[in-house]
């Protein structure tokens, strides 16, 4: 039988974790082909820009929060190799991102709930593609500032349609005490693409720093 080719609303349409392990399990081995090379995908290329821009050398170690492929974490290296902890709900994601070899640990959990990694140990967060429809929600924060050194850097991308919708704006209200005033950035997640589905993904880049 012919596999019918997995689109971006297939990914939209998740709903629980499970459907993530699910999706990604067959997604895995044609991502970076059939849709991040297909679709001209920027937010990996976007995200570490921002992190070059916004990151000091003491921000380390990085952790790539749903790390996928790999395609952050091989952006991140290209100035310099960084010690870089990917972290993904899908195991099969990441044998796709230790092939890369850009990744100091690979971790296989669920961001959503607790996070194998001790209080204050990570210098920085980054993320592209995670924060969206279906996919991981502003409840992560918590989770993710706890294992964040005081001052860490946060630079992740959010699909602008979840950033009302999916409490992202209400959550950095709540967690104003605890880091600094957000930096948002607003960027197309693929460049100009004949499928007019494409380009209507707008991301919002939320940079801001955990308050020490
Ligand atoms: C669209 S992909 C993005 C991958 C990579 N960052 C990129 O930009 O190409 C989303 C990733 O989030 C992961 N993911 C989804 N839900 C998750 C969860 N609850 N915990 C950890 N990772 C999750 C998926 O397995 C998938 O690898």
């Amino acid at each position: 039988m012919i596999e019918k080719k997995i689109k971006l609303n297939d990914a939209y349409a998740l709903k629980t974790p499970e459907d993530s392990i699910k999706l990604y399990k067959k997604w895995a081995q044609t991502y970076d082909s059939d849709f991040a090379l297909d679709s001209s995908y920027q937010s990996p290329k976007k995200i570490s820009s921002f992190f070059e821009k916004y990151s000091k050398n003491t921000d380390t170690p990085i952790l790539d929060v749903g790390a996928g492929t790999g395609l952050v974490g091989e952006l991140l290296n290209v100035k310099g190799k960084k010690e870089i902890i990917g972290i993904d709900i899908s195991s099969e994601m990441l044998d796709q991102a230790k092939l890369k070899d850009c990744y100091a640990s690979l971790i296989e959990a669920d961001i959503t709930r607790k996070i194998p990694l001790k209080n204050n140990s990570i210098g920085a967060v980054v993320s592209a593609g995670t924060f969206t429809h279906g996919h991981v929600g502003p409840e992560a924060f918590d989770e993710l500032l706890r294992i964040t050194k005081p001052g860490g850097l946060f630079v992740l991308s959010i699909n602008s349609k979840v950033f009302i919708k999916g409490g992202f704006q209400e959550k950095f209200l709540k967690i104003k005490d605890k880091i600094s005033s957000p930096l948002f950035k607003e960027f197309n997640a693929h460049a100009k693409h004949q499928k007019e589905r494409y380009n209507e993904v707008r991301i919002i880049a939320s940079i801001f720093r955990k308050k020490k």
